[in-house]
């Protein structure tokens, strides 16, 4: 039996979007845990986000034009420069001097790596930031590299169901019902789980032939694999085989309550594979897109607000979850260092 604790966690970094949807001189407008935000990107490349709400008369900035520096409301043209500091009013006369300093918009804190734009959602009276360089997970391997596939999908549910989907064993044979993935019958499996920052890594570990026939597609022999997890819903995936060395990041980001983005990002596709590329886009969409339908129907049945009822070992993954993201708020609230509940252990299932 699990509480949901339908909350969502603030004062952590979210992944906002994919560097490469915002261009220089162009802004984006996103919902970020209900939050209107305008992410613009200078000329000069750096990215800023500001609350996308004029503080005039809340006319969403994102409905006026941005030059590259400065972003001007659609309404009465006042003018922000990207960290949201008002720099201009045009209907005051040069004598009627005034503070525009009072007329500033919250700003959010961003970070860019490897090809992944993220931002701090902090609660509205925290202004404190946690180290982006700290918190942010690094694919291991590909320095500033972006990645080569990337895949955005909506999901309609709160954050948590999105999550415990995504590190969720028992699954795959039902939903993933696809040649290339799995041939159908069921395996013991048995994984080596530590704590790390914020979450929980399956240990580097040798798939076995039974793991599906995608990774015989990349070739090279069986792969090893090292999973992590961490607050607030980050997987970082890290495939080994022989030479090449292939990682995934999934990233859940909630949009609101009801709706989360799952993001799909792969690093390190070999050479010769690349020209499957437009096929792996056609794979991962249909590999999200059935996890997104379970989602769907999982809506159906959680209307009725029923309890959910968690086993050993295959949900012991969605249980750390519900336990991190507690002891997380925990902490926060009583202003002390977090605990990472989750201990070493070996865990068994069948899948
Ligand atoms: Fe934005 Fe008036 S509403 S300038």
């Amino acid at each position: 039996m699990i509480d949901t604790n339908n909350f969502l966690l603030r004062n952590l970094w979210y992944y906002a979007l994919p560097s490469h949807v915002l261009k220089p001189g162009q802004m984006v407008a996103r919902t970020f845990l209900g939050e209107p935000v305008l992410l613009t990107r200078r000329l000069d490349g750096q990215v800023f986000a500001v609350k996308d709400i004029c503080p005039h008369r809340a006319v969403p900035l994102s409905c006026g034009r941005f030059d590259g520096q400065e972003v001007e409301c659609c309404y009465h043209g006042w003018r922000f420069d990207p960290g949201g500091h008002c720099v201009a009013i045009p209907s005051l006369l040069p004598e009627q001097s005034m503070d525009l300093s009072r007329f500033d918009v919250r700003s959010y804190p961003v970070y860019e790596t490897q090809g992944n734009i993220w931002i701090y959602i902090a609660d509205g009276d925290n202004s404190q930031t946690s180290d982006p360089a700290k918190e942010i997970p690094v694919i291991p391997g590909f320095s500033e590299q972006s990645p080569e596939l990337v895949e955005v999908m909506r999901f309609p549910c709160f954050i948590d169901h999105a999550v415990t989907g995504l590190m969720d064993p028992a699954h795959s044979p039902y939903v993933h019902r696809v040649w290339w993935w799995r041939a159908g019958e069921l395996h013991e499996e048995v994984k080596q789980f530590d704590p790390s920052p914020y979450g929980f890594t399956i240990r580097r570990h040798q798939l076995s032939e039974s793991m599906g026939r995608l990774y015989w597609l990349i070739g090279g022999g069986l792969p090893e694999v090292e999973i992590s997890f961490r607050l607030p819903g980050v997987r970082v995936e890290e495939i080994t085989l022989g030479k090449h060395r292939v990682c995934n990041l999934t990233a859940v980001t909630p949009i609101s309550e009801t709706e989360t983005d799952v993001t799909f990002a792969l690093y390190g596709i070999p050479a010769a594979l690349k020209i499957f590329k437009p096929l792996m886009y056609l794979l991962v969409r249909q590999f999200l897109g059935q996890d997104r339908m379970v989602v769907e129907k999982q809506q159906i049945g959680l209307k009725h607000d029923p309890v959910l009822r968690l086993i050993k070992d295959s949900d012991m993954q969605a249980q750390w979850y519900y336990q991190l993201k507690r002891e997380y708020a925990r902490a926060l609230s009583e202003k002390r260092e977090f605990v990472n509940p989750v201990k070493s252990q070996i865990l068994r299932w069948r899948a």
